[in-house]
């Protein structure tokens, strides 16, 4: 239902109110806004949006990336600004960001399309040093780590909690890998911010399978909860939740209307302790149009609720990134739309408000466009694009554990690094 009055809209948000549904997407769409992307990073720190790297179309393009530009939208005065910084780490797409507790961005790994990966490259920037009418005086800082640093990766994920270090896990190896094991992880590397120091986290309890592509949240009893991606073969579906006091994994059952198992999804955890995720890819011709949420203070009670989407929900897209305010409302950019549109980049910046009352829906379904004339889209599938940065960096045999029919081209893809070559297959 897209809403185009201003005043129409204004009358059904109180009408939603009252009956207890006010779910209301709208976006934001802006002369300045930056080029659209996926795999880029996103995070919010004090009423501003920073988004850094990511890619667009095949790779091959002048304008495709991956890019390494700051991109800085500031609620307040609802518009976007590139902001340049010197040392700016190279250009990179599928890399990690968080905001630590003192108001620092760093992101860590992703891959370049051009060979040259960022390998277990850390940087960071003082964001609240940052005036946005300067031109100069900003810089970013690399960071040369003590202790053994973790193996070069991309499409992992990253939490934090504020003041002490940055948790990672999984991701899939960028560069080369001797064996089919070595090309996915599934190991916990904690950074310390005071140290700056890594160390390997030897995890007790059901680990989960090596993945990436798959998204985590860190909750305030310390459990950092991770979901979908892929990789070996497993559920998909399923989640889990590493308690980073005792360092221990649990597996939780998926009950209620579970999203299907996705890759390169968004989610992000709100101030209630409820885990939103959406967008991404939930199988080669499909992508996720829908909303889904959990409270995580249920721990193995958890039952996953999908939202009755009200207003101009954006389109399913598939490797966009979120952030959430505490006051409960989550914003997107980036992604790509999903089939038949993949190598559609919409540039809008597009918002939920997750607060009230959620309806749930009694089954799940994933939206599938219809049938769409867009020349470009061509017979392939967004997840050879999603792997277009991978294929280049990844050299390796076969990958021979995966099953399912999908994971079996997926791997054909990494392992066959012509898939680079993807703007002829395309066109
Ligand atoms: C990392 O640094 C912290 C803080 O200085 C220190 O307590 C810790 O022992 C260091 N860890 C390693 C593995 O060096």
């Amino acid at each position: 239902m897209v809403l185009k009055a201003k005043g129409l809209r204004g009358l059904l948000l109180a009408w939603n109110l009252f009956v207890g549904q006010a779910k209301l997407w709208d976006k934001i769409e802006t002369e300045s806004a930056p080029p659209g992307r996926f795999l880029h990073s996103m995070v919010l720190h004090a009423r501003r949006i920073w988004i850094f790297g990511g890619a667009a179309g095949s790779g091959k393009g002048p304008n495709d990336g991956p890019f390494n530009d700051l991109q800085c939208f500031d609620m307040a005065s609802e518009k976007w600004i590139q902001v340049a910084a010197e040392q700016t780490p190279a250009e990179r797409a599928g890399h990690v960001a968080i905001v630590d507790g003192f108001g620092r961005m760093w992101i860590h790994g992703g891959t370049h399309s051009k060979n040259v990966p960022p390998a277990d490259q850390l940087d960071f920037i003082e964001l609240d040093a940052i005036d946005l009418s300067a031109k100069t005086g900003r810089s970013w800082t690399p960071v040369q780590p003590a202790g053994t640093p973790p193996a070069a990766r991309t499409m992992h994920s990253a939490v934090t909690d504020g003041f002490g270090g940055m948790w990672i896990f999984g991701g899939l190896r960028v560069g080369p890998s001797t064996s089919p094991s070595e090309a996915i992880f599934n190991d916990v590397q904690y950074f310390d911010f005071e140290g700056k120091n890594w160390t390997q986290i030897e995890c007790a309890g059901d680990l989960p399978t090596k993945r990436f592509g798959h998204s985590a949240v860190l909750t305030s009893l310390k459990h950092m909860w991770i979901f979908g991606g892929q990789g070996e073969p497993d559920n998909f579906e399923a989640l889990a939740y590493l308690n980073l006091v005792t360092q221990s994994w649990f597996r939780v059952t998926s009950k209620g209307t579970a999203p299907p198992s996705l890759l390169a999804h968004a989610s992000v955890l709100d101030a209630r302790g409820r885990m939103w995720v959406l967008g991404g890819q939930a199988s080669p011709d499909q992508a996720n149009g829908k909303v889904y949420y959990l409270d995580t203070s249920l721990m193995q009670n958890t039952e996953w609720k999908m939202l009755e989407e009200f207003g101009s929900a954006p389109l399913p897209r598939i490797g966009g990134r979120a952030v959430i305010e505490t006051s409960g409302k989550l914003w997107g950019f980036g992604g790509t739309l999903g089939p038949p549109r993949d190598g559609t980049f919409p540039k809008d910046l597009y918002w939920l408000d997750t607060t009230g009352p959620a309806p749930t829906t009694a089954t799940s379904t994933t939206t599938r466009h219809p049938k769409d004339p867009n020349p470009n889209s061509g017979g392939s599938t967004i997840l050879v694009i999603v792997l277009l940065l991978v294929a280049a960096a990844l050299i390796g045999g076969g990958v021979f554990f995966f099953r399912r029919r999908r994971d079996m081209r997926l791997m054909q893809d990494i392992g066959e690094p012509r898939q680079v070559e993807l703007g002829e297959a395309r066109a």
